[in-house]
Formats: structure tokens, C-alpha cells, sequence
């Protein structure tokens, strides 16, 4: 099946020849086609061009007068299977407690953990489902989940489970990752080292042998894992192929990003927290620095990644939206992209390149998705009709996504 869309408004992020990453100042630039065409054939995008070159003979034509077609989101870090809720601690915090003392008293992470212990995998299934269903409406087409809300052997292997389920029943591109260390359990407070050898020695031979993670992540953190206890986890992780995708520098910079350089980590996530020395690590590497900025909004920590200085140091960003209960209950990739122009100060074009190509870049699937390119996979989105690029992240209250293809299907 043939698939033409035409009089494209304007065709954004194509590629001939697909780049894996884009850094620094090549961030500014996206490349755009206006008044396009784009051929799709079954899943698989074919090629494109301007309009005076349009192909005929194809099986369907769709014209998207005054619309825009972009590649689909590239969501590389959420942790949307979880059970419930958390809107009385967003209470809490209007009321002045702040995101570590609630968790202190046993509530954030703890307190979601207790929910999914108790929520059947049927439940939970359901539960992530209707927000896996829900992202895609935002024009997500590939996305990364973690565990890290179970604790225990059990009730990690059923959010890896239930993420499992998920990729089977969905056309969105699904990555898992394993995040046994994102708190430690009440029942292990006293028992650090237990804890640590129950995720190397329990959890993870189990978890490999179901082939149910691609990645494993660590919250390194003060409260939480410390960069040596991190670091064995990551250790632990490489025996089974799965690399590291890691939660650092979200209040404190710790020594995280070297070790995490020095373990060739995919990714290094969040950097509310990111010092000159760090950025300069990072340069030397191929780990791509991940941005969540709806985290210190929702949570209203004063913190903001340093992007600018890190774009113009020339590093590569990835922007993603951390979808969890705790510091980013939504999964609504175009907010993310107007918070990062507003707070962060990129521009729509460095947030566009932010949460396509180097989105996928963070998720291994830079071959495959990202951008427009000939046998990428066909995931893209048509705006409703706007007046240029920088509408999207500017009209930050709008919906403007009119129709969402994943793998060259509307859905
Ligand atoms: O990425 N920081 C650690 N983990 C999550 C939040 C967890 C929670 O509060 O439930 C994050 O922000
Ligand atoms: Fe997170």
C-alpha cells in the first residue's frame, strides 16, 4: 500500500542519509522541506520531496493544505506503569513540604510502590495502557519505560511484565528498562547491602532470563543510591548486555556522571544539578545528557538543567518527559518542548532536534525512528493548520496534532 500526503505545508526534520545524533550548534538546525510530498509504503516511510517533483500511480493521496508533518516524539525516559496516583502530596507541597521530606515520611516513591504491591497485573495493565493510549494522541511513537515502582522480586517482574504486555498489544516502539534501585524498601531500611544483593542476585538474574529489560537504571542520588552502590549495579547489569540509563544529578552532583561516562551509560538523566567539570566529561563521550524539565516545575525546585550552556559547550540534549506520579504526572511531549524553550532557553528547533533524533538516539533506535528518512519507520504525525515551527512549542496550551500514523497506520 502506497500512501501520498501532499501540499504539506512544511515536511520537518527529513534526512537523506539519517544522522545518530545532533550536537551543539548543528542542534539550531532542522531540516525542512515546504511545500512537500511524503510517500509511505506499509510501514515504512519511501521518500519526499517538493511538491513540482510529486510521484503519481500510488494507491492513496491525502492532501494536508496548510498542515505540517513532523516525525513522531522520541520519549526516551518514563515511568508510566504505575498504580494510582499521588495528588495529595502535590497538596502537600502547595502546602510548603517539599519533594524530599515527603519522601522522608514515606510517601513519593514508597508510597507508589505500596499502591502497585497491592494493584493486581491486570489492574496495572489496564492502568498503562489508557496512558500508553493517551501519549500517542501527543504524537509519541516511541518510548522508553521503566520498573522501579515494585521493590520486590515479585512486583518488579510485573511492571517488566506489564511492559512486555504493553509492546505486544501497541504499534508504538517500546523500550524497558530495569530500575530495582529507585528507593529502598521500608522492609530493607535498615539492611542497605540486602536490598543492593537482592536486586544483583534475585531480581536481575530472573528479569534477564525472561528477557523483559533492555536497559537498568539507578536513582544516584543523596537519600538514595550512592555512586558506589550505583556502580554496582551497573556492573551487575553489563553481565546480562543490559547498558545503563541513569538517574543523576536530579539535586545533587555526586560524582554520578563520571562514573556513568566511565561505564559508556547510554544515557545520563535528568542534570537539574550539572557543574562545568561535568559538562566537560560529557564532552568526551558518547552518552547522551536527558532533560526532563516538567520535573523541577511540577515539583517547583528552583533547579533547570543548564541546557544553554551545555548546547553551546557543543553537546548533544535529549528532552523527554519522565511521565510518573511523583515529579511529572503527564506524558505530553509538546509541553515539555514549550517548558524547554521558556525555562531552558532552547529554541524550537534545538527542543524539536531535543526529542526526535537525539530521543531516539537515547533509546539505540537512531536507524529506525527520529526523523523523516527513506525506510525509517512510518511514524508522524499532521498538525492541524499553523502558521510556522515555533507555533507548536509557542501555543504551549493548544492541541495541535490533528492525526498521528504509527507505523503507517492512523491511529
Ligand atoms: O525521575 N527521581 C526519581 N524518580 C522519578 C520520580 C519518582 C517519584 O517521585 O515517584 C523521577 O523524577
Ligand atoms: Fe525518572
Amino acid at each position: 500500500m502506497r500512501k501520498l500526503f501532499k501540499h504539506i505545508k512544511t515536511l520537518v526534520q527529513v534526512e537523506s542519509s539519517p544522522r545518530a545524533v545532533v550536537k551543539g550548534k548543528d542542534m539550531a538546525h532542522l531540516p525542512s522541506i515546504d511545500n512537500a510530498w511524503l510517500l509511505i509504503e506499509n510501514d515504512r516511510i519511501r521518500s519526499f520531496g517538493e511538491m513540482q517533483t510529486c510521484p503519481m500511480n500510488v494507491d492513496q493521496e491525502i492532501d494536508v493544505s496548510g498542515k505540517m508533518i513532523f516525525p513522531c516524539w522520541c520519549d526516551s525516559h518514563t515511568h508510566l506503569v504505575y498504580a494510582g496516583s499521588r495528588e495529595a502530596e502535590f497538596v502537600d507541597r502547595i502546602k510548603g513540604l517539599s519533594y524530599t521530606e515527603i519522601a522522608q515520611r514515606g510517601g513519593g516513591i514508597l508510597n507508589s510502590a505500596k499502591r502497585l504491591r497491592e494493584t493486581s497485573e491486570e489492574e496495572l495493565f489496564d492502568q498503562a495502557y489508557a496512558r500508553l493510549k493517551e501519549i500517542q494522541g501527543f504524537g509519541t511513537g516511541a518510548i522508553e519505560i521503566k520498573s522501579g515502582y515494585g521493590l520486590s522480586v515479585e512486583s518488579e517482574l510485573k511492571i517488566l511484565r506489564v511492559i512486555r504486555r504493553l509492546r505486544g498489544n501497541s504499534d508504538l516502539t517500546i523500550k524497558a528498562t530495569f530500575l530495582g534501585a529507585h528507593a529502598l524498601p521500608l522492609e530493607y531500611r535498615e539492611n542497605r547491602k540486602g536490598y543492593i544483593d537482592l536486586i544483583i542476585n534475585e531480581m536481575l538474574p530472573k528479569i534477564a532470563n525472561e528477557g523483559l529489560a533492555d536497559y537498568i537504571d539507578a536513582f544516584c542520588e543523596k537519600n538514595f543510591f550512592s555512586v558506589a552502590e550505583t556502580e554496582q549495579i551497573i556492573e551487575a547489569g553489563a553481565k546480562y548486555g543490559m547498558k545503563a540509563k541513569i538517574h543523576t544529578n536530579q539535586f545533587h552532583s555526586m560524582g554520578g556522571i563520571e562514573m556513568c561516562v566511565r561505564h559508556k551509560a547510554v544515557s545520563v538523566d535528568h542534570l537539574e544539578v550539572l557543574n562545568d567539570e561535568e559538562i566537560a566529561v560529557l564532552l568526551k563521550s558518547d552518552t547522551m545528557p536527558t532533560l526532563l524539565p516538567t520535573a523541577p516545575f511540577f515539583i517547583n525546585d528552583e533547579h533547570y538543567p543548564p541546557a544553554r550552556k551545555m548546547l553551546d559547550a557543543g553537546l548533544p540534549v535529549a528532552l523527554a518527559t519522565d511521565y510518573n506520579p511523583g515529579t511529572t504526572p503527564s506524558g505530553r511531549i509538546p509541553f515539555v518542548l514549550s517548558l524547554a524553550c521558556i525555562k531552558l532557553r532552547m529554541t524550537p528547533e534545538e527542543v524539536i532536534n531535543a526529542a526526535t533524533i537525539n530521543g531516539a538516539r537515547a533509546m539505540e533506535l537512531e536507524a529506525t525512528h527520529g526523523s523523516i528518512a527513506p525506510e525509517k519507520i512510518a511514524n508522524f504525525f499532521i498538525t492541524k493548520p499553523i502558521p510556522s515551527i515555533a507555533f507548536l512549542p509557542y501555543a504551549f496550551g493548544s492541541d495541535l496534532i490533528e492525526q498521528v500514523f504509527i507505523k503507517g497506520k492512523l491511529v
